[in-house]
């Protein structure tokens, strides 16, 4: 099961644009590079996954070919606009780490070809601990890979059960230490509120992760997604609901150790170890993740693969969900083959549907983000009407603010409890 995609409108088939309705673009952009492949299907994990291949250029062995053709498509489309290079490029999942190292390698390698990537490109790939080894990460790092994402998860091996999570939680240290050795910079995901964790386990895990000596952490509380195994186990009652008490207590005790620890939070999930120099409250970080940062900053990316989703301006689209259908698609429903060779069928666009949105659309749209980062937010940026709601919010130690809004230059933050009540603060100031 995977999550279902929105209606939205008919997309083009060859996926050309029309400027008038992409309106203004960012100068940034970022390419997203889906691999819809896992060896098991985690019980609380609603991502577009699958634990088998769909035959040509729709499984692991030949899913490069596909994305080539993706990469080809995104390179016509995006011509015409007017972006910087290249700044980031992050292959998520799924397990990307599944597919060859090398061909991980091949894909950065045809972004580069088609693509002018920036000097200091961020090339990040997700992986499962247990799906890498020392060699597999020097690949990666020699074909142009920067940073890598391990999902940690937990450190205690009742709670890595829960999860159905199959590696050796004294794994982590090692792939972080080949990782690093490799010359890759580092990332551990976690996640707190499993059910039968305690609030001792979560620090067990939090320990474990600051041990690893990685340089960035996102910790992530845990979601019942609807139709997942986990979810029908809680229906039936065989697992509890996570509690938001003890999910709160989990984050600030997160944020206390990881603050002690010379870690700073830039969006509420994610924390960036300091470099010397560095203060807390920006975004602008060293160990911050860039390709994350172009999500919240409202930059333009391509989603490539099945399922993902892109954003060019006012324009948002999504592609086939089923790895078949969308590599199919890629091929103009069968005019070109999976030999490498086009046979004149032009461009084809796997998307499925796609979306406009209206400037108001947009503007909330920015709110939801930048308020989550440490950034904060303009009051410029909220609507006047609501804007003499701020106050009762810094009462309520939910929110801090620094300038003077008088003179239009204020900027609005969440505290520790207002990151605890984002989508409450973010109702109050938008609805
Ligand atoms: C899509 S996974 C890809 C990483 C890799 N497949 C792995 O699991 O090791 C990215 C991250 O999303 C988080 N995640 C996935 N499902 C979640 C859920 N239901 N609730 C909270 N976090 C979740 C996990 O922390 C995971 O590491
Ligand atoms: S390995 Fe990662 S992507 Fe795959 S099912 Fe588990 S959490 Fe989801």
């Amino acid at each position: 099961m995977a999550p279902t995609l929105p209606d939205g409108v008919a997309w083009p088939a060859d996926g050309i644009l029309d400027p008038a309705k992409v309106g203004r673009t960012s100068r940034n952009l970022s390419l997203y590079i889906h691999v819809p492949f896992c060896t098991v299907r985690c019980g609380y994990c609603d991502f577009n996954t699958y634990t088998v291949g769909f035959g040509p250029g729709a499984s692991p062995e030949s899913y490069h070919q596909s994305v080539f053709r993706e990469i080809d498509l995104a390179a016509a489309v995006l011509a015409p606009y007017q972006h910087q290079p290249v700044q980031s490029i992050f292959v998520g999942g799924g397990t990307p780490t599944l597919l060859a190292s090398k061909h991980l390698g091949q894909i950065v390698e045809y972004a580069a070809q088609r693509f002018e990537l920036a000097d200091n490109c961020e090339i990040t790939t997700e992986a499962n601990p247990d799906s890498v080894d020392q060699k597999a990460l020097e690949t990666l790092a020699a074909a142009g890979f920067t940073r890598i994402s391990f999902g940690m998860q937990s450190a205690v091996p009742h709670v890595l059960r829960t999860l159905d999570r199959t590696h050796d939680p004294k794994r982590i240290n090692r792939v972080v230490k080949w990782a690093k050795q490799a010359g890759l910079a580092t990332s551990l995901d976690l996640i707190y509120g499993t059910p039968g964790e305690s609030l001792a386990d979560w620090e067990v895990s939090l320990t474990a992760a600051l041990a690893a000596e990685t340089s960035h952490i996102s910790t992530y509380a845990l979601v019942i997604e609807e139709g997942t195994k986990m979810w029908k186990d809680v229906q039936r009652g065989k697992l509890p609901l996570p509690d938001p008490d003890d999910e709160a207590a989990k984050y600030e005790l997160a944020d206390t150790l990881l603050t002690k620890a010379g870690f700073a939070w830039y969006e509420i999930s994610n924390w960036a170890r300091l470099v010397p120099g560095e203060q807390a409250g920006t975004t602008a970080l060293q160990h911050a993740s860039v390709h994350n940062l172009a999500y919240w900053r409202d930059d333009d990316w391509w989603g490539i693969g099945p399922g993902a989703h892109s954003h060019l301006g006012n324009l948002r689209w999504w592609n086939r969900k089923h790895p078949r259908a969308w590599a199919q698609a890629l091929t103009g429903n069968g005019v070109d083959g999976f030999d490498g060779s086009h046979k004149g069928g032009g461009l084809a666009s796997p998307a499925q549907a796609g979306e406009e949105l209206l400037p108001a659309d947009r503007a909330l749209e920015r709110f939801l983000l930048q308020i989550r980062t440490a950034d904060g937010l303009a009051v410029s940026e909220v609507d006047p009407q609501l804007r003499g709601r701020i106050p009762a919010l810094i009462g309520q130690d939910l929110l801090s603010m620094e300038g003077n809004p008088n003179q239009g230059e204020a900027v609005i933050t969440l505290t520790l409890a207002g990151r605890l009540l984002a989508d409450y603060v973010t109702r109050e100031l938008t609805v």
